[in-house]
């Protein structure tokens, strides 16, 4: 079966979802849009979203684009290309006000205006926020506003299994639909790539179940370079034992870390800053007083220390931060108004992704990728709490308008390559998950897991690095061993997960291998073997290239120094 549509949205997150706005409204009812998500559409990653979204909205009380600009840079450990940081702070209080008049309830000072809350590395309060479940109630508003558009079809629980290209331009998409198990072909003329992170890889993580990667190993598979892998951001406040997020606007609302001694450790590390110093900092310190005997200690590993809401007391907490409030309860048993959280760093975001330019544009004609999934060098070796969100909607907004324009300037559609598609749905239902059954899917993604989370996490270094990357291209041989034993193709989650297992394993090798070569610390990539930051050698990205027929190919690009030039990063 085939279908024909002008722009594919493919991921339902705030990226995806305001880019499909934005192509309808360009498209005014002349193109027609799919947005195709594995899930059904609210129940993206994106509703996770928690602590806010950055904009200069109260100039008049000292902000400014400039000083939003400089903290990004500054935060970036001075990677984040200069050009594309200047274009962000310009648009997001753009975003913020267009999702006020779609009805977003953004919480508010006790005058009406919108409020703001301090985040980390800010050096000012600007993560605008609704509660702390602010992914939620941005999701929603983009969810009903693009009820007032006819033209867009939802393929829901649809997932993708490759994207193709054609003479240097997209082709479409092979999709299998878990629902009814049919497999199909989109064929479209814009593709706009925005299926999030893949920080599933690591065990301990602030991800939901379903972000595995897949737009990205997708992207990457079929020749787009992606960007800066080796920059993963651990959030420094993943609950104990399982990872949910506790957002960081409990410490912009003033909560303190505290190690076993009831210290405020971060007077040691920050002393400006203290608990909202950038998330890099932060994670490192508290891996530091955990490594050195500060953490309070548990057998599976799990060390931590906690982050203390107490002295904020019940009012404030109820009306900020209802819903960590709730997490604690229901997963930890531990109500925040009388004991403090037990926490440490979690595997949280990508700064690195598909390659694109400072419009989302990837390499490939018709092609663009936003949000998490992009990697449009906004965020350097360590992104800001808060600019995420941000950055989804500023560039969900633009790849949306320039994939539309594109689309309405092509006048026809590429031909439907059959032979590939056929091939395709044979590697998906006759090829992979027909090994001897000698080894065993979820033990192997365990395994991958494992792997990440002791060798390429807060602190790395090349020996830990070089064992990964072993264990990974095991993992990958032992994969073919797998047998999946459910054949129907309809909900089969169990093929489903040996497909992102395939996906997981082809990124953690991009993310070793760009690690590996980068001989410097950085922002998140912080070595025990190059300790320095070393900007003669490595003031550049890291492309990593797909080869068939054996290692990626590594490739590097300047970062674009506009504005500042690096200096040392005090907090
Ligand atoms: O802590 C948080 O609420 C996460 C925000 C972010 O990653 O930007």
């Amino acid at each position: 079966m085939e279908i024909v549509h002008d722009v594919v949205i493919l991921g339902s997150g705030i990226a995806g979802l305001r880019a499909a706005i934005e192509a309808a409204r360009v498209g005014n009812n002349d193109l027609d849009i799919a947005i195709v998500s594995r899930v059904q559409l609210m129940r993206s990653h994106s509703v996770c979203a928690e602590g806010g979204t950055a904009a200069v909205l109260h100039p008049e009380e000292g902000d400014s684009l400039e000083l939003h600009a400089w903290d990004t840079v500054r935060g970036s450990d001075f990677l984040a290309d200069q050009d594309v940081v200047k274009l962000f702070v310009g648009k997001c209080p753009e975003e913020i006000v267009q999702l006020d008049h779609w009805g977003i309830p953004w919480s508010r000072r006790p005058d009406g205006r919108i409020s703001q809350r301090a985040f980390g590395g800010h050096s000012f309060d600007r993560a605008t926020f609704a509660e702390d479940k602010t992914g939620f109630f941005e999701m929603h508003t983009l969810y009903d506003t693009l009820q007032k558009y006819d033209r867009v079809t939802r393929y829901d629980e649809c997932y993708v299994t490759s994207i193709l290209i054609d003479n240097g331009a997209f082709a479409g998409l092979t999709v299998w639909d878990l629902t009814s198990g049919e497999f199909f072909f989109i064929k479209g003329k814009a593709l706009v790539i925005a299926t999030g992170g893949a920080c599933r890889m690591f065990g301990f993580t602030t991800y939901s179940l379903t972000a595995t990667g897949d737009g990205l190993a997708m992207a990457y598979r079929s020749g787009i370079p992606l960007k800066d892998m080796e920059f993963v951001q651990f959030h420094p406040t993943g609950l104990i034992p399982n990872g949910i997020l506790i957002t960081e606007g409990a410490r912009g609302e003033g909560g303190y870390l505290r190690n076993n001694k009831d210290e405020r450790f971060m007077e040691k590390y920050a002393p400006s800053k203290m608990e909202t110093a950038p998330r890099d900092i932060v994670s490192r310190s508290e891996m530091t007083e955990i490594m050195e005997g500060r953490g309070f200690t548990r057998e599976d590993g799990l060390d931590y220390v906690h982050i203390d809401l107490r002295h904020l007391g019940a009012d404030k907490i109820n009306e900020r931060l209802p819903l960590i409030r709730e997490v604690a309860i229901k997963f930890a048993f531990i109500d925040p108004i009388e004991q403090p959280i037990p926490v440490r760093p979690a595997a949280h975001y990508f700064m690195g992704g598909i390659h694109t330019d400072i419009d989302g544009a990837t390499p490939v004609s018709g092609i663009w990728a936003a949000g998490e999934a992009a990697c449009i060098s906004l965020h350097g070796a360590n992104r800001l709490g808060s600019n995420s969100t941000a950055e989804c909607l500023v560039w969900g907004k633009i790849s949306g308008e320039k994939a539309a324009l594109y689309a309405k300037a092509q006048k026809s559609l590429p031909p439907t390559p059959q032979q590939i598609v056929d091939d395709e749905e044979k590697r998906i239902f006759e090829h992979i998950g027909h090994g001897n059954g000698s080894e065993d899917l979820f033990a192997l993604r365990l395994e991958l897991q494992r792997t990440m989370d002791h060798n390429v996490a807060v602190f790395r270094n090349g020996t830990d690095m070089e064992t990964a990357l072993s264990k990974i291209r095991e993992l990958r041989d032992r994969l073919k061993h797998v047998k999946v034993t459910d054949n129907s193709r309809i909900y089969n989650t169990n093929l489903m997960s040996l497909v992102e297992t395939i996906n997981l394993i082809d990124l953690a090798e991009v993310i070793v291998v760009g690690g590996k070569a980068r001989t410097e610390s950085r922002g998140a990539h912080s070595r025990k073997d190059y300790t320095e930051r070393d900007d003669v050698n490595w003031l550049k990205h890291t492309l990593v290239y797909y080869n068939p027929d054996g290692e990626p190919h590594l490739d590097y690009i300047p970062a674009n120094i506009t504005m500042w030039k690096p200096v040392e990063r005090k907090y």
